[in-house]
C-alpha cells in the first residue's frame, strides 16, 4: 500500500455544493477500490491525502491531477505504508471553519492526533494554521 499527500488550488473558489459534489464521487470511487483518505479544504487551498493498494491510489490521483477544477497540484509525500491513517473515510473531510465553531487548526489537531508519523502529522496541522479564518 502507499500513502500519497499533495495540495492544490481551486481555481475559482469552490461553493459548498460543488465540494459536496467532489466528496460524493470521491467517496463512491475511493470506497470501490479500497482507498480511504482526508480532504481539507482552506480558502482556495486542498490538500488531500489518499491511501491505500499502491496501483488505485496512482489511479485515484492521476484523475484528480486532471481535474480542471484546480491546479498547481503538488505532491509533498508518498511513501509505501503497511497500515492505513485514515481507514475510517473513503474521504474525510474538514474546512476552514466547522458548523460547531470549531477553528480549523484544532479540528485538524483532533483528527490528526492518532497519526503517528510526525511528518504526516505536521503537514497537516501547519496547513490548518496557515489557513484558520479567524
Ligand atoms: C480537490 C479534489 C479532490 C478530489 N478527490 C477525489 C478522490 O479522492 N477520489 C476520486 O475518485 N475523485 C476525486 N476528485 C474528483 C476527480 O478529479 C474526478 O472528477 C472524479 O474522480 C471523476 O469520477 P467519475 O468519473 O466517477 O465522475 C477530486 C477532485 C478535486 C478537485
Amino acid at each position: 500500500m502507499q500513502r500519497l499527500l499533495y495540495i492544490s488550488t481551486a481555481r475559482t473558489p469552490l461553493t459548498q455544493a460543488e465540494i459536496d459534489d467532489i466528496l460524493r464521487t470521491s467517496r463512491r470511487n475511493n470506497a470501490a477500490v479500497a482507498v480511504t483518505g482526508l480532504l481539507v479544504v482552506g480558502g482556495r487551498r486542498f490538500m488531500q491525502a489518499l491511501e491505500g493498494p499502491t496501483e488505485a491510489v496512482e489511479r485515484v490521483y492521476q484523475r484528480i491531477c486532471a481535474d480542471p477544477r484546480h491546479f498547481a497540484v503538488v505532491m509533498l509525500a508518498r511513501e509505501t505504508i503497511e497500515r492505513r491513517r485514515f481507514d475510517d473515510w473513503a474521504m474525510g473531510y474538514r474546512a476552514g471553519a466547522d458548523p460547531s465553531g470549531t477553528e480549523l487548526p484544532e479540528v485538524i489537531r483532533s483528527l490528526t492526533a492518532t497519526i503517528e508519523d510526525p511528518t504526516l502529522r505536521a503537514y497537516f496541522t501547519s496547513f490548518g494554521d496557515l489557513h484558520a479564518k479567524s
